[in-house]
């Protein structure tokens, strides 16, 4: 994962470049470093922990200079400690890097028999050391492609050398890169989201390209060394701010904003006075798709489950998901009669931009359900469908399940109508039921007090049960997803009707088991499944409609969610657990925005 910032300008750079990695933060936040050229010599900083103690170092001893990279760490090899940030300098050079060198061991090993001595356990510092080595022997292109050639693996580089202090060079390989520019500086960065303060002219950086940036010019060359001219795109402005407003963190913020971003989401796709969907000039004709394969990652993968019974039940077209780190590897039969959607908030996430890439390959086609759309996803694919969720800062996603759900749902009717598998009235209907959602997710919100009082009896459990059938299975998984990354409690999601095959073991007195049990057509056997768990012990959170009529004393708790159309009650039921989740950490006093190992944007394999 990783972020990087290079700033080249006509006055100081440190400010800036913190600022930035404060927005980058969101893709590692285990340790930062800057380093700067100050008196023609490289001034490296770092630390171990957030943005905020590299700020309070350079405060107290000020990063001087008008040229600077800058990086905040995810660990991939090598502890989080200060020699293990970024950057990796010797006397000649400074490297900030994003990705992984998976040949990184050969290379290291056949340095030190040269002589090189190395300080630290990452797989970074073979690039600074070849980098030095062939500036020895080669000018600064020739030096860099030699230095590129060698390395096996993904890389967005930010780099600065002590002799050539006026540039700082950035390389592309696998992982996403930026530049952006402005008046008397431009800049480097590992998204636009980072340089959007500074700028909003953007160019992105596409596989094998390597640019030079200086603070009046920026020269690119391609994969074959070739000088090439790149299209400088203007970046839209957010309509939704990436500030917390008075709320505590940005996941509160981002709970509770469901009931707008859902609003702006609708308000992009369907037209309520022609009482239709606007969505044209698909990559295929919908009427010839023989089968749609949904593929994402995490949160994003618990979307596309719960599409795929929308598809099932609104189409007659053979559905298929996967997880994007398996899809990637499998020897998949393609068609072309077959769609590939992509699901992803960040538009970067390295497996699934790496199964897009095995789509493209093999020449069919694809579309991509995203949040950045500037991101490398949304520009690889084939069709774009944005989910309008606006900036999402917290780790552990929220509006952008919501959106992602919302747009596969506003698709999955969309195709159904174009392929005359819906009844015209049905679809009218289900038309207007789209618009009431930012509402009675409004409504659903109001369970935020009664959530308080439910976790503060379960906050202290070793475990929990997430159960579901049908669409409310991938529902009961998010719900595990969400509490586990928030308070590293063990949670399991399953399916309700799996639970005699193995995990009722599990049960035992006061384990907390949330049911998920809408009136749609699994109801009956959910419930019986909850009496199951209910008889050996369990703590049970029942999460269904209003009006409903099961009465158990044995019931430790229930959430009503408002009622509607069975479809839109999946979005329904995934806010009560997204308030758990939140509500358990904050008891645990966890950090909620930034939970422990992991970071918002997973750009490694
Ligand atoms: C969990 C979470 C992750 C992401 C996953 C995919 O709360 O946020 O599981 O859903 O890393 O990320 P995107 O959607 O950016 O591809």
């Amino acid at each position: 994962m990783c972020g990087i910032i290079g700033i080249a300008s006509n006055k100081q750079v440190s400010s800036n470049i913190i600022e930035s990695l404060k927005k980058l933060e969101y893709r590692g936040y285990d340790s930062a470093g800057i380093a700067t050229i100050s008196n023609g010599e490289i001034d490296e900083k770092k630390c171990t922990g957030r943005v905020a103690a590299l700020e309070k170092i350079i405060f107290k001893t000020p990063s001087l200079g008008n040229l600077g990279i800058g990086h905040v760490r995810w660990a991939t090899h090598g502890a989080p400690s200060k020699i293990n940030a970024h950057p990796h300098s010797s006397e000649e050079v400074s490297v900030v890097h994003n990705g992984i060198i998976e040949n990184s061991t050969i290379l290291k090993k056949n340095l030190e028999k040269t002589g090189y001595k190395f300080k630290s356990q990452t797989d970074t510092e073979v690039i600074t050391i070849l980098l030095t080595d062939f500036l020895k022997k080669f000018d600064l292109v020739l030096a860099i492609n030699k230095t590129l050639e060698k390395l096996i693996g993904s890389f967005a580089l930010g780099i600065l050398f002590k002799k050539h202090n006026n540039i700082i060079v950035g390389a592309r390989r696998g992982s996403p890169l930026a530049v952006g520019y402005g008046h008397n500086e431009n800049f480097l960065g590992s998204d636009s989201y980072a340089l959007k303060s500074m700028t909003n002219k953007i160019t992105y950086l596409d596989d094998g390209d390597v640019c030079i940036l200086s603070n009046d010019k920026i020269i690119f060359y391609n994969k074959n060394g070739m000088k090439i001219n790149k299209r400088i795109q203007t970046l839209s402005s957010d309509k939704q701010t990436a500030d917390k407003g008075d709320f505590k963190d940005f996941m509160s913020k981002e709970i509770n904003e469901q009931k707008f971003s859902t609003k702006v989401c609708i308000k992009e796709y369907v037209n309520h006075l022609k009482k239709d969907i606007n969505l044209y000039n698909f990559p295929i004709e919908p009427k010839n798709i023989d089968k749609i394969v949904i593929i994402g990652c995490g949160t994003a993968y618990h979307a596309c489950l719960a599409a795929k019974h929308w598809f099932e039940e609104l189409t007659s077209i053979e559905i298929e998901t996967d997880v994007a780190s398996e899809f990637r590897y499998r020897k998949i039969k393609f068609s072309k009669k077959n769609l590939y959607i992509f699901v992803s908030q960040s538009g970067e996430t390295a497996d699934t931009f790496a199964a897009l890439d095995l789509c493209k390959k093999n020449e069919v086609k694809t579309c991509s359900v995203v949040n950045a759309v500037e991101s490398s996803i949304a520009r690889s694919s084939d069709f774009i469908l944005p989910i309008h969720a606006g900036p999402e800062i917290g780790v552990a996603s929220t509006k952008a399940f919501i959106g992602q759900m919302l747009v596969l749902y506003i698709l999955a009717l969309k195709i159904s109508k174009i392929r005359n598998e819906i009844p015209k009235a049905e679809y009218i209907t289900k038309i207007s039921n789209i618009k009431k959602l930012p509402d009675l997710i409004n409504k659903t919100l109001k369970c935020e007090s009664k959530i308080k009082i439910i976790a503060k009896d379960v906050y202290l459990s070793k475990g929990f049960i997430f159960l579901g059938r049908g669409p409310s299975f991938p529902i009961a998984l998010e719900g595990a997803l969400k509490l586990k990354e928030l308070s590293y409690l063990h949670a399991e999601g399953y399916p309700a009707g799996e639970m005699k095959h193995g995990p009722l073991a599990l049960i035992e007195e006061g384990l907390p088991v949330v049911i998920l049990a809408p009136q749609d057509r699994y109801y009956e056997k959910t419930i019986s499944n909850m009496q199951e768990v209910i008889a050996r012990g369990a703590k049970v959170l029942l999460i269904t409609n209003e009006e409903n009529n099961i009465i158990s004393e044995n019931i430790r708790f229930s959430i009503e969610v408002p009622k509607t159309d069975n479809q839109l009650t999946t979005f329904l039921i995934t806010i009560p657990l997204q308030l758990l989740a939140y509500h358990i950490a904050s008891l645990k006093n966890l950090d909620i925005d930034k939970p422990r190992n992991l970071a918002k944007s997973v750009t490694v394999e």
